[in-house]
């Protein structure tokens, strides 16, 4: 990873931060897309377009995938660079809370993780980090905050899940631990524990725009990506996913197979 890049990159956040800011004190067009719980704004549109805009100037041999528009199947996952953006994680939190969202991009690199970039807007909080580098917030490097066993931490993830009676173990976990904690973005959900303010994020389906950057952003810092049931996971394929602080992974395993923590 060349700092010209990341120096970009950082800016290209920036200023996309801004003009994000800018229609919070304004009417925002919304749309629906699957349901009136899944939306999408013309920021989400404008921001893909501008930063898949600099991609494409700068790294025009580089692949991209955006949520918002483009065409998985163009894109290349092992061959060469691929950026991964989701221009807003936590679109319903944009609309309804003005707060609690982030622009999120991932770099791979011949199928590796490179970089990550998960941009708190409105705290203007960037956490990022490359391989090789380490994971800084603002510049400044993150120092995780330990947890060592699950009844000493929190978890987070949608709340429906944990309510569900389809899933007894979801409701099992929350039970062993400290508590709940839900904020609408699965990019800042992963980041609670990549810096230890959850012991757990687990989602029942994540695509790769919502996940990449936290996953690169895992990988350097050591901490699992699995399944529930402890397998491995391509990003590619939307499915259950776990981000958990290393000591606490292999118990959040166990009770969602089981219902159990034996110790
Ligand atoms: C959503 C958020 C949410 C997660 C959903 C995602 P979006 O992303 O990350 O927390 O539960 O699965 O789709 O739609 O706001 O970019
Ligand atoms: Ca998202
Ligand atoms: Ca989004």
């Amino acid at each position: 990873m060349e700092m010209h890049m990341h120096a970009q990159i950082l800016e290209w956040l920036t200023t996309a931060g801004e003009r994000l800011k800018a229609p919070l004190r304004q009417d925002l067009t919304v749309a629906e897309k699957t349901s009136a719980k899944d939306l999408v704004t013309e920021m989400d549109h404008q921001t893909e377009e501008y930063l898949l805009g600099k991609i494409h100037q700068y790294y025009p041999d580089h692949h991209t995938i955006g949520e918002e528009g483009s065409d998985r199947s163009k894109a290349s996952h092992d061959c060469g660079y691929l950026w991964i953006i989701d221009p807003i994680d936590g679109t319903m939190n944009f609309v309804k809370q003005k707060d609690h969202f982030a622009i999120v991009l991932a770099i791979y690199k011949d199928g590796q993780p490179l970089a990550g970039y998960i941009y708190n807007v409105m705290r203007d909080h960037c956490y990022y980090g490359w391989v090789g580098a380490g994971v800084f917030l603002n510049g400044e490097p993150v120092v995780p905050l330990e947890i060592s066993d699950i009844r000493q931490g929190l978890v987070s993830g949608n709340m429906d899940m944990y309510a569900h009676e389809k899933y007894p173990n979801c409701r099992k976990l929350l039970d062993y631990s400290l508590g709940g904690r839900y904020n609408g973005s699965g990019a800042l959900s992963i980041l609670d524990v990549l810096t230890g303010r959850t012991a757990v994020y687990l989602s029942l389906g994540l695509e790769p725009w919502d996940l990449g950057a936290g996953h690169v952003l895992a990988e350097i810092l050591g901490f699992p990506m699995t399944r529930p049931d402890g397998s491995s996971v391509d990003i590619f394929h939307k499915g259950p996913v776990i981000f958990a602080q290393p000591a606490v992974h292999q118990q959040v395993i166990e009770i969602l197979k089981s219902g159990e923590l034996n110790d």
